[in-house]
């Protein structure tokens, strides 16, 4: 019996930080999306995780030192590197980008950097001061002009207890990072670049009184992901962001803004040279008309009611009061006729595009990492799409968007 070949071949470098053992989910979710993984360790990164680890999962000799006698390959860094789709290096320290930035080859990692032609991804992670540091962004900067594709990381409390910018992206969005670029749907191009893209991300929390409010389930994940898509792209990003549960992306400017009154102040303060607006967030249609000062108290009722009046609709009025050329573009979040109550709000409103999503559905909607969607442009027909990361979706998004723009160029 023949054995099942995978579709793409990754390498998989690991280098010394304390998100090392991270690789391994990484790992775990490359091989259920059909990817035969080989990995490479630096010796600070075993020191970290065992290779019998990533031995035991990958089915192949883990390289930490290609001088080593138990190297089946002697010249396993050109075998290696020339043998792979994509090399991932994941977590990528300081010192590893520093050597890579700079041609320095001192080790199977660094050496597998030089002598691969395969597209490369790193996710570093670090401690926020080292990756504050010039010298860091100076080579951040230079492997990104060789062709680097970088998943940033994130900001979050630290291995050291500070809280900062540094911690290593969801392992999800790295794998499904690396599996667009295999599929060639990655984008190393900076199509956005000229864009300045303001996006409304999160739910609204509308107040009863100082102690409680109405809000939604809205995590925040689809809107930083298409803030951090958009980022990626090249475009200058503004989030306006409501009640979230997750971390923001790092580089997009995020504005904080957490009733429906105050986003819509935030987006009009942002709105008047922006080139793209998109609505994703879960904004309320409805708040208690009047919030009491001080706290409500049961005194000995059993009822109690809330006289609620409509919120501004932002999506609507951005899309009324846009100049020329600027792209709109909405969510629907439905349960019932999902594309017939969506092309209503994208005619309503006069969008460019919506997106619904059936929130419904397994892996779709409010607070889950994948969603799925049916794109309706102007004057077409409902795209279906499969379920597939919040990344990826926004990515579809953004390549609609700038299909649109380049249409009315
Ligand atoms: O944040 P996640 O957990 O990742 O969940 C993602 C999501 C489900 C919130 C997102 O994918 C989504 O569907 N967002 C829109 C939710 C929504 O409020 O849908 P709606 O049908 O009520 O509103 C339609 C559009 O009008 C939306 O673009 C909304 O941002 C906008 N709107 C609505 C009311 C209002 N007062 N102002 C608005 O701008």
């Amino acid at each position: 019996m023949s054995e099942k070949k995978n579709q793409f071949k990754v390498g998989l470098g690991v280098t010394g930080g304390i998100a090392a053992y991270k690789a391994i989910e990484v790992l775990r979710l490359l091989q259920k999306s059909d990817c035969d993984v080989r990995v490479a360790m630096t010796t600070h990164a075993a020191e970290f995780i065992q290779p019998l680890t990533f031995r035991a999962l990958s089915g192949h000799y883990v390289l930490v030192d290609d001088y080593d006698s138990g190297n089946p390959d002697p010249i396993a860094h050109i075998n290696f590197s020339q043998e792979i789709d994509l090399f991932l290096v994941v977590p990528a320290t300081a010192n590893t980008l520093a050597k890579f930035a700079n041609g320095i080859a001192d080790d199977f990692i660094t050496s597998t950097y030089l002598a691969s032609t395969a597209p490369v991804l790193v996710a570093p992670a670090m401690n926020t001061t080292m990756w504050n540091q010039p010298a860091t962004a100076r080579n951040i900067a230079r492997l990104k002009s060789d062709g680097v594709r970088f998943v940033e990381p994130i900001a979050g409390e630290l291995a050291c207890k500070t809280v900062g910018t540094g911690k290593l992206e969801d392992v999800e969005n790295i794998a499904a990072q690396a599996m667009a670029m295999l599929k060639g749907t990655g984008h190393s191009a900076r199509d956005l670049e000229n864009e300045r893209v303001v996006i409304t991300v999160g739910g609204t929390r509308e107040a009863i009184d100082p102690v409680r409010f109405i809000s939604n389930r809205s995590s925040g994940r689809m809107g930083f992901a298409l803030a951090r898509a958009a980022f990626e792209r090249g475009a200058e990003v503004t989030v306006i962001a409501g009640s979230t549960s997750v971390d923001p992306p790092t580089g997009p400017r995020i504005i904080n803004a957490l009733s429906a009154a105050e986003m819509h102040e935030a987006v009009f303060e942002e709105i008047s040279d922006a080139t793209v607006f998109i609505g994703a967030a879960a904004v309320a249609d409805y708040r208690p008309k009047s919030a009491a000062a001080s706290k409500i108290k049961k005194k000995d009722r059993d009822e109690m009611s809330l006289e609620l009046e409509r919120t501004e609709d932002i999506l609507a009025k951005v899309s009324s009061t846009r100049r020329n050329g600027v792209i709109v573009a909405g969510f629907a979040a439905e349960t019932t006729n999902v594309v017939e109550y969506a092309t209503e709000k994208l005619k309503k409103k006069n969008l460019d595009l919506v997106i619904a999503n059936d929130i419904t559905k397994d892996g779709a909607g409010f607070n889950s990492e994948t969603n799925i969607a049916s794109i309706i442009e102007k004057g077409g027909a409902a795209e279906n799409l499969p379920k597939m990361s919040k990344l990826e979706l926004a990515h579809v998004i953004l390549d609609r968007i700038a299909k649109i723009r380049d249409a009315g160029k």
